[in-house]
């Protein structure tokens, strides 16, 4: 039977089938070729509104689904941080419900995944996780099919994450391994190590795909081989900043250097979903390199400007990916 998201939340990848991510990837690569040739495809979801919500910052996210909306020939209404009374002034459900009877879907991203859970609990059009401190499902899909675009295959791709794989990003990359029969290594201390409920969840997909889980202290075995290597700041956004000190001493050994890179298989890859401090080009970067004597922090600027980097490829693929997101969970091209 022919696949169908039509009406479907996009909150975690766990919600999805390996055959439905592999659906959304296929569409998204179909519209980025449109778009290179210039087919326009904005009778897709002519008059639909949608509405996206920024509860923290955001350049790649908040630009992707704004183009991705108007490609689609969407109205696109966005609500920064300071913008909207949500949780302050006004319930997440009542939040919902007022904009489930305006917009056609609802982009969020902030903080608990519960707060998105709950929203698309009340609302009665799709919701969206743009981030949550737990996960990050739009840029797993961006990730993925940058993976099969660079190395034409996804299934036994060895993938090792350094850093943090606690937070959103680590959580999230374990997921899509773990639904798409790839093989997921978090490399870390083990207690940046992703929790035990959510690795044995993984375990069950993993089950189904064919995928295996691995859990790395040390750098030289859990890189070795490695297809992709792929990092995220030490430091997410909504964490305080006396957090640099104790992440600086636990994650500078897993800092992705070129040593690091050649551990990995030949045509090794490196992701990452930024921003990055690669250098001390930002005002972040400065100051903690100021503070703790360093000029790059989870990536060497090496790596990062290297041929292994394939880092905006990446980006680019966001808004190519959370655009084919959109229209299958709105229903667009459907026959
Ligand atoms: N990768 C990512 O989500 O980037 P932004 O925070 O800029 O949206
Ligand atoms: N872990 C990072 C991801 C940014 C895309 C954060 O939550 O800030």
């Amino acid at each position: 039977m022919a696949i169908s998201l039509k009406g479907r939340d996009f909150l975690t990848l766990k919600d999805f089938s390996k055959e439905e991510i592999e659906y959304m990837l296929n569409l998204a690569a179909d519209l980025k070729a449109k778009k290179k040739a210039g087919i326009l495809t904005k009778d897709a979801l002519h008059g639909k509104n949608i509405v996206l919500i920024f509860e923290k910052t955001s350049t790649r996210t908040r630009c992707s689904f704004e183009v991705a909306g108007h490609d689609l020939g969407m109205e696109v209404t966005y609500l920064d941080p300071a913008g909207s009374q949500i949780g302050r002034k006004e319930s997440i459900a009542d939040t919902a419900r007022v904009l489930g009877r305006m917009y056609d879907g609802i982009e969020y991203r902030g903080f608990g995944q519960e707060i998105v859970e709950e929203l698309a609990k009340y609302a009665d059009v799709p919701v969206w996780n743009g981030l949550t401190n737990e996960y990050h499902p739009t840029q797993m899909l961006a990730d993925l099919l940058t993976i099969r675009e660079q190395l034409g295959r996804l299934e036994g791709v060895k993938l090792t994450y350094m850093g943090d794989a606690r937070y959103n990003m680590g959580n999230s990359l374990m997921v899509a391994r773990a639904k798409m029969g790839m093989h997921f290594t978090a490399c870390a201390p083990k207690e940046y190590f992703p929790n035990q409920k959510l690795i044995e969840e993984c375990q069950e997909f993993a089950k189904i795909s064919g995928a295996t889980l691995t859990f790395e202290e040390d750098v030289k075995k859990g890189t070795e081989g490695a297809d992709v290597i792929y990092t995220d700041i030490w430091v997410s956004m909504g964490e305080p900043d006396e957090v640099w000190k104790e992440r600086i001493e636990a994650l500078l050994p897993y800092r992705v250097t070129m040593d690091v890179m050649k551990n990995g298989a030949d045509d090794v890859i490196f992701l990452h979903c930024l921003p990055s401090y690669h250098d001390l080009n930002t005002t972040i970067g400065q100051k903690v390199g100021e503070k703790f004597g360093l000029t790059e922090l989870e990536v060497t600027d090496e790596v990062f400007e290297s041929e292994y980097s394939r880092v905006f490829d990446e980006a680019e693929n966001r808004m190519h990916t959370i655009k084919a997101m959109m229209a299958a969970t709105l229903g667009a091209f459907e026959e």
